[in-house]
């Protein structure tokens, strides 16, 4: 009951509202969230770089309605790529991408302007030393954003794709995506989708998961295994054992905020642990899509709301 309300709450301005006029939900965001500014990301990644972990960084921001607010989103960007490599931090830290952010969903040629936009970040990307992956948004975004992808492998072969186990067609995008180099980040899948194309059943998303874990470790690509989940972690583990894969030709992933501690711990086995560290003024639809994942952390933030009001 309280997922879907949180995520209906995650597309709602006047939840929106409501949240940013609360000072005491900050701390939880906080938790999330690096900060709104560009100086706020670099700390952060500089502090899980010396932790022993690697970073992807998103500039926060979904959906864009003009092609302006598109363009400011490739601007941040550059401004993220050119940040990454003065600090050094190139060979450890790279960015996640959402295609919506950049112009996909434009009236007049959004999947062109996005493809653009990806472009220019790619560019970007390649200058700095570091590399980028397109995260994966709702069902509705995939064949554009695959299409999107294979334009850019063209000449960007690095860039990371995200595939999600609770979608049907997954497992069948896992063979199609698991080739020489292909990096690949398998995720659950953080939006609401009708039962025509997801498994809604909770377990059946773990099973869809593990399936797809076996194609990814089994093929040639790059699997990117993003999850918190104690189960998925070992059985990654175990799978990259029995097909022979050394500790380097794969990585898990987790976000920022989220089991730190295991973070640290899965690092310090010296396996490759990437953090995904999102930053920017719009951080509330991301924000709720975690609180979505997690009863535990709800109760705590309604208490925050509700002494406000
Ligand atoms: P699950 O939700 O089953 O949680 C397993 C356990 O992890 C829980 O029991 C709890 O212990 C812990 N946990 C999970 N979430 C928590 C939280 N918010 N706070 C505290 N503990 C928590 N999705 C998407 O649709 N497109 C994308 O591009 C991405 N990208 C992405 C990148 C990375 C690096 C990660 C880790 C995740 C994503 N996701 C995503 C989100 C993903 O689809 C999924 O919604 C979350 O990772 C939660 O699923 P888990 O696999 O962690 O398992």
């Amino acid at each position: 009951m309280l997922r879907p309300a949180l995520l209906a709450a995650a597309r709602s301005t006047r939840a929106r509202a409501a949240v940013e006029r609360t000072p005491l939900a900050r701390p939880i965001v906080d938790r999330f969230v690096a900060g709104c500014g560009l100086d706020d990301a670099i700390r952060a990644a500089h502090h899980l770089v010396a932790e022993g972990c690697r970073v992807t960084v998103d500039h926060l921001g979904e959906n864009t309605a003009d092609s302006a607010q598109a363009a400011a989103t490739v601007d941040a960007y550059l401004r993220l790529l050119a940040g990454v490599r003065d600090a050094g931090l190139a060979g450890r830290v790279e960015a996640s991408v959402k295609l919506s952010a950049v112009g996909q969903f434009l009236a007049t040629d959004g999947e062109k302007i996005a493809l653009d936009n990806a472009r220019r970040i790619c560019e970007a990307a390649a200058a700095a030393g570091t590399t980028v992956t397109l995260d994966m948004e709702d069902h509705s975004t995939i064949d554009s954003t695959l299409g999107i992808l294979h334009d850019l492998r063209v000449d960007f072969p690095w860039v990371g794709a995200v595939l999600q186990s609770r979608l049907r067609r997954t497992e069948t995008d896992c063979r199609e995506l698991a080739t020489t180099g292909s990096r690949v980040r398998l995720c659950k899948g953080a939006y609401r989708e009708p039962a025509a194309v997801a498994f809604t059943d909770r377990r059946e998303v773990d099973l869809s998961y593990v399936r797809c874990l076996g194609v990814l470790m089994s093929g040639q690509g790059y699997p990117m295994v993003a999850s918190h989940d104690p189960r998925m972690v070992a059985i990654a583990e175990h799978l990259a054992t029995q097909t022979g894969r050394t500790p380097d030709s794969y990585e898990f992933q987790m976000l920022y905020g989220v089991r730190p501690r295991e973070q640290r711990r899965i690092a310090a086995r010296g396996r490759t642990m990437r953090v995904y560290l999102p930053y920017g003024e719009a951080w509330y639809g991301y924000f709720m899509r975690r609180l979505a994942e997690r009863p535990a952390n709800v109760g705590f933030f309604l208490r925050a709301l509700a002494s406000t009001t």
